[in-house]
């Protein structure tokens, strides 16, 4: 997209979200954690960018998102949101700071929407976080759901398991959708469920699902910038498509660097300052009186 075209874009709303899946136009979302990065996801004309918790990972080197807090990822958002002006932003509220009751989960939705910068914060949890979702949607902040495998709850679900494998956890997975549906969520991003189950899902809601790792019938796709970009070294998801080897790229100009610094290459001619020659002589005859 040129900067024209990006320039006439029109900033994409939660309502979009619903006009989208009834036209059938499947929605591209991607994480940022900076201000570079949603620059550039932004002027490519992303429809939304989520700052995922999965900050805590790509970015900071946690094991899991479990550790991350709010105080960690509102600077985040704020340096994001200074970076995109058409996407829909949204905030992905990390681990127990909209699980210990509704009110404490409106304030610090309402904080990343306050001093984030956010349009919409995101939340893990199927039926038994529907009256959270409802709380905080009715507050009036927007909320996506988020089911299927829900990082900040693995553990408790035996790790990073497919999920919908049979008819009855898909039907499950059903009910979790409808029940966050009810309670108002724009939309549900589905997580590592099998496709068949994820299609079903996505018929029968109608607000629009956004798949990771969960196949080809979603409304919309999201990906962690770090898989697209190839620059998570420790690993890779089998549902990640790497469009890129970001890694190898910067481990490349950085050993030229070093090398560069370590032969008297770096710095050149074209990068130093330099006095007037007059001033330069001045300097120069001081020392030796
Ligand atoms: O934190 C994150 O990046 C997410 C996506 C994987 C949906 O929750």
């Amino acid at each position: 997209m040129s900067e024209n075209s990006n320039k006439e874009r029109k900033k994409v709303t939660v309502a979009d979200f619903s006009k989208m899946k009834a036209q059938g136009r499947r929605i591209v979302m991607v994480t940022s954690y900076d201000y570079p990065t949603s620059i550039i996801a932004d002027d490519v004309g992303v429809d939304s960018i989520l700052v995922g918790d999965s900050y805590g990972m790509v970015v900071l080197g946690y094991d899991t998102t479990i550790p991350v807090t709010v105080e960690e990822l509102l600077p985040v958002c704020q340096a994001v949101r200074r970076g995109a002006s058409h996407s829909l932003l949204i905030g992905d509220m990390p681990f127990l700071s909209f699980q210990i009751s509704e009110e404490d989960a409106i304030r610090n939705a309402g904080r990343f929407i306050k001093e984030g910068g956010m349009e919409a914060i995101k939340i893990e949890g199927g039926r038994e976080m529907a009256h959270t979702a409802r709380a905080v949607s009715n507050a009036g902040i927007p909320v996506l759901g988020h089911i299927g495998v829900t990082p900040q709850t693995a553990t408790l679900h035996g790790g990073y398991r497919i999920q919908g494998k049979n008819a009855d956890s898909g039907e499950d997975l059903v009910q979790d959708a409808k029940s966050l549906e009810d309670a108002g969520v724009f939309g549900i991003v589905l997580e590592m469920i099998t496709e068949e189950v994820a299609r079903v899902i996505s018929q029968t809601v109608s607000v629009p699902t956004i798949g990771i790792g969960s196949g080809r019938y979603c409304d919309g796709q999201v990906l962690v910038l770090h898989d697209v970009l190839g620059l998570y070294p420790r690993f890779v998801p089998k549902f990640a498509k790497r469009y890129t080897d970001l890694a190898s790229t910067i481990k490349k100009a950085v050993a030229e660097y070093a090398s560069d610094v370590r032969q008297g290459m770096f710095p050149e001619e074209n990068h130093v300052f330099k006095m007037d020659d007059g001033e330069r002589d001045k300097l120069e005859s001081n020392q030796k009186s």
